[in-house]
């Protein structure tokens, strides 16, 4: 799982350390001995170095987030891979959620389907507990509960139960502490299992298409969310629209972020996705694009979305005065 080779220096850069510092970790006993050093290192090596040269940020405390759009191919999964991954990569601890029974989430991380033994029908179907359902990753700060084409029944198995919209928060809430971000990739329905996730998430992320199609759905989405927010009585704390395939030659694509701008200038990320071709090769590729092709734009585009959100002031519902 999660196959990918950092380069030295973007190792080094990655971890927060120079190269002087890095030439000296490599000479750690505990260090050399996992031969990754001159310039083969991979995930694994990452959290090692990051552990032993105690490089880890400030522990947060939860955040859910959940990358949702009724549309499909709009990029929800590889946004939210990359998203959470490159997460990880800095050193927060993190757990993806794989909501879709396509499992392309669970796929891009290199997860065979063989493999997959639990999926979160069996952690809201049969009570199985979260962390007996996750698989771990290569990369120590991330684990993934992945899914298989077994979770196309879910919303059925749900629609008796008591509580049904309630089950994942309640299984998100068992976690304590483990982890500083959930992010939950949703399949381009509507069902009793994205309204779970909808009422487990603290944040919605909602990738869009630079086309005027995705721009009414987007008004279709928000009539949704408003009622679902009075029914429920669950109030996100933020929402944020993230412009994904964007390309500036285009004139429809200029003109579809100029529309965001002015119809949703509180929700719009500051940052744009552009389109890049690396995002097809990370998917297929079980490597996420940050760690495949750090220097292509898309991997610029995620670090810019990561530091934008982990810097931003919250600003929606009662955290606010919190
Ligand atoms: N910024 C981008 N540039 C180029 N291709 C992209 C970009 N974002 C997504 N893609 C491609 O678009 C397709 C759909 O993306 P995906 O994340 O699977 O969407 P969704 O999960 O919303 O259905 C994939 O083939 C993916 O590689
Ligand atoms: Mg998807």
């Amino acid at each position: 799982v999660v196959n990918v080779r950092y380069r030295r220096q973007h190792f080094a850069r990655t971890l927060g350390i120079t190269q002087r510092q890095l030439a000296e970790a490599d000479r750690r006993p505990e260090l050399a001995s996992l031969g990754g050093a001159p310039d083969s290192y991979g995930a694994r090596h990452l959290s090692a170095y990051r552990s032993a040269l105690k490089r880890h940020p400030h522990r947060r405390p939860l955040s859910r987030q959940l990358f949702l759009n009724l549309k499909g191919g709009t990029g929800k999964t590889c946004l939210s891979v990359a998203y959470a991954y490159r997460l990880a990569e800095i050193g927060h601890r993190v757990l993806l959620i794989d909501l879709d029974s396509q499992a392309h989430a669970t796929q891009h991380l290199g997860l065979p389907e063989g493999e997959v033994e639990r999926t979160l029908y069996d952690v809201l179907i049969d009570k199985v507990p979260l962390e007996h359902a996750v698989a771990r990753t290569a990369l120590a700060e991330l684990d993934v509960l992945p899914a298989n084409l077994g979770m196309t029944t879910v919303d059925l198995s749900l629609m008796p139960m008591a509580g049904r919209e309630y089950r994942l928060r309640r299984a998100l809430d068992d976690l304590a502490g483990a982890y500083e971000f959930v992010v939950m990739d949703a399949p381009p329905s509507f069902g009793l299992l994205n309204l779970n996730a909808l009422i487990a998430a603290d944040d919605l992320f909602v990738p869009v298409l630079p086309d005027f199609l995705s721009f009414h759905g987007l008004k279709l989405l928000f009539e949704t969310l408003g009622q679902l927010e009075e029914d429920l009585d669950h109030t996100l704390r933020r929402i944020v629209i993230v412009l994904n395939h964007y390309n500036p030659t285009t004139r429809i694509a200029r003109e579809a972020r100029s529309a965001l701008r002015t119809h949703y200038p509180e929700f719009l990320s500051q940052t744009t996705v552009r389109q890049c071709t690396e995002f097809a090769q990370a998917s297929s590729g079980g490597a996420p694009i940050t760690a495949l092709a750090p220097h292509c734009r898309g991997a610029k585009d995620v670090r810019s979305l990561v530091d934008e959100i982990i810097d931003a002031p919250i600003e929606r519902g009662e955290e606010q005065s919190a």
